[in-house]
């Protein structure tokens, strides 16, 4: 796709190589106990899935967050200014970022995706750049956990760079990897900079225990896609059947864990390696911290941030914190 088939401004392909994707699952399934990155969930399949999972009743933090969002948009385009230029990270579905650029409506704005998932990038981005013919819109492939180039072009001449981190996707960080996400994007935006950022709150152990594992399977098929994912591109030989999905609430963690647990003794090969897994081992594949409103604000201070304001939703599900760099 070139930037002239497409209302997209600019594309920078900046896709992690193929090898580091091998390497980590060599490393992680070697390890104990065994662990497999969040991150590489969101294949095709893995990120329609996730998709999926917004809409489960169960799965209350995506509807929770836009609704804070649709309450809030008024005053975070004010806080925007004029001429903003939104960074958002994980551009995954992008209900989200359609809110906020219909209250930024009128104020020239740009809008700069930054996603893992290519495919899925590439398709909401450019259906999204058509409906806002008055918005730049630039796209960056890239694992944003890591430094990331972002276009020149975006970056010239704009207002305050806000950047837009929803959906609680920093709870997959452990909470001194979430500082260093934290300090790195401080440094991305710069001083005047802004992060706007949704973040699940500590809540009731059965309400996290259900949003993480449905009633209708849609949860454990993302997790085991995990392993689908593995025997299609590393030439391994997972049996789907014999791995079953586990979620749960770890209070003293602060975390709900994700993990999957082989139904009995087996060996596993993935490409020339062979990794044995006992009866009731798991591979851990994602921890989703839950934190109070002034426990991630000091999370945010020791990064650089200076909180300026946070939005709730009635029941105190979910949170929306907008952060200065200070
Ligand atoms: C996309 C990381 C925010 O932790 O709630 C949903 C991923 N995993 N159900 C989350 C997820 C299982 C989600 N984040």
């Amino acid at each position: 796709m070139t930037a002239t088939e497409t209302p997209i401004l600019e594309f920078l392909d900046n896709h992690p190589a193929a090898g580091d994707f091998h390497a980590d699952v060599l490393a992680g399934l070697a390890a104990r106990p065994k662990r497999l990155a969040p991150k590489y969930f969101y294949d095709k399949v893995g990120s329609e899935l996730f998709d999926r999972i917004t809409e489960l009743p169960e799965y209350y933090p995506t509807r929770t967050e836009i609704g804070i969002l649709e309450a809030a948009a008024g005053e975070i385009a004010e806080l925007c200014g004029p001429k903003p230029l939104l960074l958002e990270y994980g551009s995954g579905s992008s209900r989200k970022i359609r809110i906020l650029l219909e209250a930024l409506a009128g104020r020239d704005a740009r809008y700069v995706a930054i996603d893992i998932s290519k495919q899925h990038l590439l398709e909401s981005v450019a259906a999204l750049a058509e409906e806002f013919p008055a918005v730049a819109v630039y796209a960056v492939c890239a694992d944003y956990s890591k430094p990331y180039p972002l276009p020149p072009s975006a970056l010239e001449g704009a207002g305050r760079r806000v950047a837009f981190f929803p959906g609680s996707t920093i709870g997959n960080f452990s909470p001194s990897e979430a500082v260093g996400f934290l300090c790195n994007t401080a440094q991305t935006i710069g001083p005047g900079g802004s992060l706007l950022i949704g973040v699940d709150l500590d809540k009731d152990a059965r309400i996290l225990d259900a949003a993480y594992d449905d009633a209708a399977g849609v949860t454990a098929a993302f997790n085991l896609n995990l392993l689908r994912r593995i025997n299609r591109e590393l030439d391994a030989d997972f049996d789907l059947g014999a791995f079953e999905h586990k979620a749960f609430y770890n209070r003293p963690a602060g975390r709900v864990e994700m993990h999957l647990a082989s139904l009995r003794d087996q060996q596993v090969r993935v490409g020339e390696a062979v990794f044995g897994f006992a009866a009731g081992e798991t591979i851990h594949t994602e921890n989703s911290h839950k934190f109070t409103l002034e426990g991630f604000q000091r999370l945010a201070e020791q990064a650089g941030f200076r909180p300026v304001r946070v939005w709730t939703d009635p029941d105190g599900l979910f949170s929306l914190h907008w952060l200065d760099v200070r």
